[in-house]
């Protein structure tokens, strides 16, 4: 999978290099990689930014530079993904939708957004996809983009050291958050590991674990179980 950012501040996507991302890259599996929009400028300030049409608060991205940047990044297969406020939610099953994609194109917007029309020029030529990490507002499209790309990228086949740690998480197929889990030593502070876990006694162990599963999805997230 090839992965594109652009942004004004693209060293706030150089987290990508470290961990499990920045392993991926050197076996070849995945390429990210990450672009100034300035460079797309041709003026001596480099601007990328104006004052808005119709009045208001904040400055608007520019469509010349993002024409440009995207003009020169975007394959014929990219999906471009802007990450935005006022976007789709993001959730796992967007995660999982994109992780099977060849080229994602990530177009980070800062102040009051993007001039509309780049996104609507770019939906002409490419599949464009304006998606929110939640309902709160960042100073820019970079922090989303990292969180989208930290998620997408894990579930891409040969990412993970052990694919079975995907298998029972929080937000996965049986739709319930993951229940809590222990390691050594079974009595630390006076707080004992739940007995069952020490059982060996594996269905009584996963029964423990569902119903823990299902209270803690009741308590935190009852929207989760419909
Ligand atoms: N940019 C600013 N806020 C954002 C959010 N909540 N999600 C995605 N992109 C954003």
């Amino acid at each position: 999978m090839r992965v594109d950012v652009v942004s004004i501040f693209p060293a706030y996507l150089d987290a990508l290099q470290l961990s499990l991302a920045g392993k991926a890259q050197s076996s070849g599996l995945l390429t990210i990689r990450t672009h100034d929009l300035r460079d797309f400028t041709h003026d001596k300030h480099r601007s990328v930014d104006d004052t808005p049409y119709g009045g208001g608060a904040g400055m608007v991205m520019k469509a010349e530079p993002w024409g440009e940047a995207l003009d020169s990044l975007a394959s014929e297969q990219a999906v471009v993904v802007v990450p935005t406020p006022s976007g789709t939610p993001f959730t796992q099953r967007t995660a999982e939708r994109l992780s099977g994609e060849s080229h994602l194109l990530f177009a980070c917007g800062r102040y009051e957004g993007i001039d509309q029309r780049v996104i609507d020029e770019a939906s002409d030529r490419w599949r464009v996809e304006e998606i929110s990490l939640g309902d709160f507002v960042l100073n820019g499209g970079e922090v989303a983009a990292l969180a989208m790309i930290e998620a997408i990228v894990r579930l891409v086949p040969g990412f993970m050291g052990n694919p079975a740690s995907l298998v029972e998480e929080s937000h996965g197929d049986d739709g319930l958050l993951e229940y809590p889990v222990y390691t050594k030593p079974s009595s630390w502070r006076g707080r004992d590991v739940p007995p069952v876990l020490l059982s060996g006694n594996h269905a009584a162990i996963a029964a423990w674990r569902r119903e823990q599963a299902l209270e803690r999805t009741r308590r935190r997230r009852p929207d989760l179980l419909g």
